[in-house]
């Protein structure tokens, strides 16, 4: 690699961005006056309730819905018989295929909608939807275990996932030269979303123009693809999303629910609402999908990696391909030179699955971590030694030299952190009574993405010389912090101060910005944000030293700055003007731009990752197989951190989702009807406070100068990247038991406690 040019030069830390501000919206959030989608006031609205399948395979022969209608209050049952068709046009980022809007008669997997009941109140739409009978034909026995229909694994082509293989070297030359191999298979089962807030939707038409409020981690796709499915004209069709209650991407894509308001309010012209049941989520809005992993590792006595192989299939819909790309972190994380790797899927009668937080590198991570430490075991050598042996100095897929990587430091930060010298190698040796001790790590990993956003400021300055921004982008904030870290890069990028500036998302109105995944808001949102912020500060610039009026008339831009509101001349700061005295002499008191960013040629000449190390407790009752992490340590390199508290929070609450994962978590599947068979938050665990102990967040002061002109990797998703590996390392350490298979329940401890 010779020289390239940076993206920019970074600059000194600028005095709001870093801080780490309380969240601009916690007010709004703690007095409940946040308004989530299915709480805007909306007079005569209706209620909306889905009718699911019972079977998962067949054709609907006949639907009795005359008892539905009988019910006091109810508007419209609508089924297939009576659903309007619906040009289906596919816009934006779904594929219509995993839609299910009561065009036919056909039934693809068990919980499919299939009917709708429109009524007056919630309860009479709930009562008149339970009585809704259907008879179906052609039910076959379905096909819903992916390791029984294992022979029917492909290849699916090219997507979001990336490459279905990889290859690089020579596996088999490498495990012939090595002295240890490890070979081992990793599963992990089907985990559902579970956002606080469930999918929502409220529909109202005016005429042909379509209003939605939706929960969404994408305004614009929403917008785009309800238009197309719908059949509107786009620039008729508004997407409302001002707050989002959690979606670790079930709410990435447009799912059933809201173009079923949108033609549901059409066909009864009112409002509709349309609130699924948390029931309702497992199965029509995706989860993320079982995987079996085999992993082959060779290495040298030094613990030098000589081969990795790592085959992943997942299954997914019969509609559609969508692929859990496990080994795309295997690809990048080691420098081995011979390598294989494969991403396969499995056909079975169940919903789609989709996008749930780092999909692939979660599960992913889980099966190579895993391997790592067998191999360390076999090896007889500490599993942070091994990782460091075999540390890629650059991508070793694609050759490119990392944009930045503090991996090393994150290495050495959990090490001391956590106190790893203390650690004993020898599992069962810490104990405290009749309690087994484990300490186990892994790395954590997830790729940096941006895609091309815009945003849209407005300075205007009131008679009492008061300068404000509004800054406007149609981005979401999932309540991971996206209004407060814009607030504060808009802010320093207009030289104002963060109590000056408005920030506001989740309008379709706005200028465009991408989804709310694969973490990158702040990548390509804030590069938006910033570009429109200097953008507008350098007009500023600009119109002082054209106005004759200005005492900077005349002055050359670059001689130029700006702070606290303020324009004065670099090298005599007594000479120049406020924001206020300025914008007053524009017409009408205000300055706008409106800028577009997108990512740089340059950026792709390097490979961008966010990279961590985490390092993990278990206490184990060693009769009782009880399961305690009493604390966890991680340390992230993830470039510049635009709010220290708010993505700690991200961080700790991945971890703690990598506890669920490792713990808990787990959607048990009825194989012979496809039923989901604990589709509820009683039934299917996830952690509580109570299973939590400290979680230890460290960040490490990584300057990015190409990843993008901000220089963030994104934290989004990383969290829970490594977090089931570290905790299944520690329970091998505590007890010599490995679990292979997800969720580390007691049985499976038990089953093998050897200490
Ligand atoms: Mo994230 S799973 O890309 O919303």
């Amino acid at each position: 690699m010779t020289t390239t040019t940076k993206v920019r030069d970074l600059e000194d830390a600028a005095p709001s961005v870093g801080l780490p501000m309380d969240r601009v919206d916690g007010p709004l959030k703690v007095t409940g006056r946040a308004r989530y989608s299915a709480e805007f006031p909306t007079p005569n609205v209706a209620y909306a309730v889905i009718v699911t399948s019972t079977v998962p395979v067949g054709r609907i022969i006949a639907m009795d819905t005359a008892a539905a209608e009988a019910v006091p209050g109810v508007i419209r049952v609508m089924t297939h018989r009576n659903t309007p068709k619906l040009p289906m046009k596919e816009a934006g980022m779904i594929t219509t295929k995993s839609l299910s809007l009561m065009q036919d008669d056909m039934v693809h997997y068990n919980g499919q909608p299939i009917a709708l009941v429109v009524a007056e109140t919630l309860e009479q739409a709930q009562d008149a939807a339970s009585l809704v009978k259907v008879r179906y034909g052609g039910t076959t026995s379905p096909t819903t275990d992916m390791r029984a229909a294992r022979t029917t694994a492909y290849a699916p082509r090219p997507g979001v996932g990336g490459q279905p293989d990889s290859k690089r070297g020579d596996v088999s030359a490498g495990l012939a030269q090595a002295d240890v191999k490890v070979d081992a298979q990793y599963t992990t089962p089907i985990e559902n979303h579970n956002p606080m807030e469930p999918h929502a939707t409220i529909a109202a038409w005016e005429g042909d123009r379509l209003t939605a409020w939706d929960a969404t981690q994408y305004v614009m796709g929403d917008h785009d693809t309800l238009a197309g499915i719908v059949g509107v004209a786009p620039e008729n069709v508004r997407i409302i999303s001002y707050f989002v209650g959690g979606g670790f991407g079930c709410k990435g894509m447009m799912w059933s629910h809201v173009p079923l308001a949108a033609i549901a309010a059409r066909a009864v012209r009112r409002p509709v609402k349309l609130v699924l049941a948390r029931r309702h989520m497992y199965g029509p809005v995706g989860c993320r999908p079982e995987t079996e992993q085999h992993v082959v590792l060779g290495a040298k006595r030094d613990g030098t990696l000589t081969a990795v192989q790592h085959d992943s299939v997942s299954y997914t819909s019969r509609f559609e391909d969508y692929t859990e790309p496990c080994a795309n972190v295997t690809r990048m994380l080691y420098a081995t030179p011979n390598q294989v790797t494969t991403h396969r899927l499995v056909k079975l009668d169940l919903g789609a699955p989709t996008f749930q937080r780092a999909p692939g590198e979660a599960p992913g991570t889980f099966a190579i971590e895993s391997a790592m430490d067998e191999l360390a075991v076999s090896l007889g050598m500490d599993p942070v030694e091994l990782r460091l042996k075999n540390y890629a100095e650059r991508d070793p897929e694609s050759g490119k030299p990392w944009s930045s990587k503090s991996l090393r430091e994150c290495y050495r930060i959990g090490v001391e952190r956590f106190g790893w010298a203390r650690r004993s190698r020898e599992p069962g040796a810490m104990r405290d009574g009749n309690v087994l001790i484990g300490h186990g790590m892994a790395t954590a990993a997830y790729p940096t993405y941006r895609m091309p956003a815009s945003a849209s400021v407005r300075l205007t300055a009131d008679a009492s010389g008061t300068v404000r921004a509004l800054v406007q982008t149609a981005s979401q904030d999932l309540g991971t912090g996206t209004y407060t870290v814009m607030t504060q890069v808009a802010a320093d990028a207009l030289g104002l101060a963060p109590e000056q500036v408005r920030f506001e998302l989740g309008d379709s109105r706005y200028p465009p910005s991408p989804v709310s995944g694969g973490s990158m808001t702040a990548a390509s949102t804030g590069s938006a944000v910033n570009l429109a912020g200097k953008t507008a500060r350098d007009k500023l610039v600009s119109l002082a030293i054209a106005d004759v009026a200005s005492p900077l008339h005349g002055a050359l831009a670059p001689a130029v700055s700006t702070a606290d509101g303020r324009l004065f001349l670099t090298n005599d700061s007594s000479k120049g003007e406020t924001y206020a005295a300025l914008l007053r002499r524009q017409p009408g008191g205000t300055v706008e731009v409106l800028s577009n960013s997108a990512p740089n040629a340059d950026s792709q000449k390097y490979s961008s990752h966010a990279f961590g190390a985490v390092f993990t407790e278990v206490r184990i009752d060693r009769e009782l197989g009880e399961i305690r992490i009493p604390r966890v340590v991680a340390a992230y390199g993830a470039g510049k951190i635009l709010n220290a508290k708010t993505a700690r929070s991200q961080l700790q609450g991945g971890v703690v989702w990598g506890i669920g994962m490792a713990l808990e978590e787990e959607t048990l599947v009825d194989r012979r009807t496809g039923r989901y068979m604990n589709a509820d938050l009683a039934e299917y665990h996830v952690p509580v406070n109570a299973d939590i102990g400290t979680i230890d967040v460290t960040f490490v002061d990584e300057v990015d100068p190409y990843v993008n002109p901000i220089g963030v990797k994104g934290v989004g998703e990383i969290g829970i990247t490594g977090v089931a590996a570290a905790i299944a390392n520690a329970v091998y350490n505590a007890t010599g038991v490995r679990v292979r298979d997800l969720p580390i329940t007691l049985d499976k401890v038990m089953g093998g406690v050897r200490v």
